[in-house]
Formats: C-alpha cells, sequence, structure tokens
C-alpha cells in the first residue's frame, strides 16, 4: 500500500507530466512572466478577467516539476474565482508552503495543492512551488516582467 508521501509524489507527477491548462491565452486581459533567479526557470501566466471573475488562466512553464505540477494545480483552483478571493487564496497558500504557520491544510479545500504541504522541509525548493503563484498575483497587477522572488 502507497504511503502518502507516494501519493503526494504521484500527484505531483501527474501535474507535471501532463499539465492543466497548459499554454497561453491569445488575447488576455492580465499576464505576466515569472523568473526563478536561483535556476533560471521561467513561465508566463496569462488571465481572462471578466466582470471580476477569472474566467480562463494558462500558464506555460519552463521549469522543475515542481513549479511545473504547482502551476498546474493553481489553474485548476483560480478558475471561477473572483478577483479578491483568488488573490486571498494565494497569499494564504504561499505562506502556507513557505512559513511553518502551524497551520494543516486542509484536503477538502486544497485537493491536489495537498501534495505540496511538505515542502517547506526541503528550503531549495519552496520557490519552485511558489514561483507560478507569485507570478499569478503579479499577473493580477498586470507587472511585466517580474520577478519570481
Ligand atoms: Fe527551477 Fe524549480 S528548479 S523552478
Amino acid at each position: 500500500m502507497a504511503t502518502i508521501q507516494e501519493l503526494y509524489q504521484e500527484i505531483i507527477i501527474d501535474h507535471s507530466n501532463c499539465p492543466r491548462n497548459e499554454g497561453k491565452i491569445e488575447y488576455p486581459s492580465h499576464i505576466a512572466e515569472g523568473y526563478n533567479a536561483t535556476c533560471g526557470d521561467e513561465l508566463t501566466v496569462s488571465l481572462l478577467v471578466d466582470n471580476g471573475i477569472i474566467r480562463d488562466i494558462k500558464i506555460r512553464a519552463q521549469g522543475c516539476s515542481i513549479s511545473r505540477a504547482s502551476g498546474s494545480m493553481l489553474t485548476e483552483k483560480i478558475r471561477g474565482m473572483s478577483l479578491e478571493e483568488a488573490l486571498k487564496f494565494s497569499k494564504n497558500l504561499r505562506k502556507m508552503l513557505s512559513e511553518d504557520v502551524g497551520e494543516a491544510f486542509d484536503e477538502n479545500e486544497m485537493g491536489d495543492l495537498t501534495a505540496l504541504s511538505g515542502i517547506k522541509q526541503f528550503p531549495m525548493r519552496i520557490k519552485c512551488a511558489t514561483l507560478a503563484w507569485y507570478t499569478f498575483e503579479n499577473a493580477l497587477k498586470n507587472i511585466f516582467p517580474i520577478s519570481g522572488k
């Protein structure tokens, strides 16, 4: 029987190998590029926002499996949210991924993102997991290009 870590690994590999909503929206309302200065990996987040709701979101990523998987999960989670709701979620998620805030991931709320819950044990990978989220937040500000921190 697979351990929970093995199951999380499978989820990450699945999203990395078959990223959801991959690509670039042809006429986006918001767009940003993210860059991880540590490794040189890049990604682009494009959005179609209408009436304050994220109707579409795509990510084109050239990066490691963690960054690709995190971006894929982001698109699934964020699509359909209001801008306010999505920004709040993104900031909370980044905090949970990078700081020891003592909050457990709620599997019902997080879905596949729960697979990233152990990432803070690997400080070198935190930037990988948060790059798409930083870039998403910068896309909402229409900052282009940006640094993924
Ligand atoms: Fe470059 Fe992960 S090693 S984003």
